[in-house]
């Protein structure tokens, strides 16, 4: 990343800066203003930036506003959590960078730097859940009708693919996880490995593996992101604590 002004959008990982990596780091230092959601600036080290925080809602709002500030000459990192290309504010930047039908922004340089995800690090914390084909879903019905969350959660478990689920519920979303595992109990036997990762890696987090049939959807919330296997994801009971992990091999191979 060169030239004087800039938007790089990064990610600050799922939790405190041991989980940041050193590239993001760099560009937090260069930078002269942070354009985020209050908590996720709060994450990285308060410097010599200019803190430009908004609640989490109007991502478009706060990409043509960190695109406005480089216009004018800034050097900007739009912070998002976990990976800024995952359910965060990477397609955000570049959807208001689309719709630049005046050619507001053409001298202003964008980049996506890389983040830890939830998904790696809560995978990470009881081994290799995602070993194997995985896909990634927001069950967010936000910015996408509910029969679409559960069409593609359907044809994830048809297709035996690991699921990592973010946004699996929150105080306005209550019901949605519990239809999610019932949609998926519909395919997959009950002994399915299901994990509940509460805010991973930070001080309050919780993990759980539990089974499909036992899985209680009450213990998500806003800070957990659940790992639903496929048949073939193995549990291991070990002394020191339990690991899962799907292997890389598919019956029939
Ligand atoms: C808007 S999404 C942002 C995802 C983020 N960009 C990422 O790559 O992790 C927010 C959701 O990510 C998940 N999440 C974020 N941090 C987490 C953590 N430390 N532990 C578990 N889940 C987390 C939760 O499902 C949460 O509802």
């Amino acid at each position: 990343m060169s030239g004087d002004c800039w938007v790089a959008v990064v990610g600050t990982g799922p939790a405190g800066p041991e989980w940041l990596t050193p590239e993001t780091a760099d560009i937090l230092e260069r930078a002269t203003d942070l354009v985020g959601y209050g908590p996720y600036l709060d994450r990285v080290a308060a410097g010599h930036q200019r803190r430009h925080a908004s609640d989490n809602r109007q991502e478009l709002d706060r990409a043509g506003h960190a695109l406005d500030l480089a216009a004018e000459g800034s050097r900007v990192a739009v912070v998002s959590g976990g990976d800024p290309g995952v359910f965060a504010m990477g397609a955000a930047v570049l959807e208001a960078l689309d719709r630049d039908t005046e050619g507001r922004w053409r001298n202003v340089a964008v980049t996506v730097h890389p983040g830890v995800s939830a998904m790696q690090a809560a995978a990470a914390r009881l081994g290799a859940p995602l070993g194997a084909d995985f896909c990634a879903l927001s069950l967010s019905d936000n910015l996408k009708p509910w029969a679409v969350v559960e069409r593609r959660v359907r044809l994830a478990a048809e297709a035996d693919l690991v699921m990592a689920l973010y946004n699996p519920a929150s105080r306005a979303r209550p019901w949605q996880l519990g239809r999610v595992l019932a949609v998926i109990a519909e395919v997959h036997p009950p002994e399915t490995p299901v994990i509940f990762a509460t805010a991973a890696g930070r001080e309050q987090e919780h993990l759980t593996v539990t089974t499909l049939g036992e899985a209680d959807p009450a213990r998500a919330d806003m800070r957990t992101l659940v790992i639903v296997g496929m048949p073939g994801t193995r549990v291991l009971e070990r002394e020191q604590g339990t690991l899962v992990y799907t292997p890389r091999y598919y019956e029939g191979a």
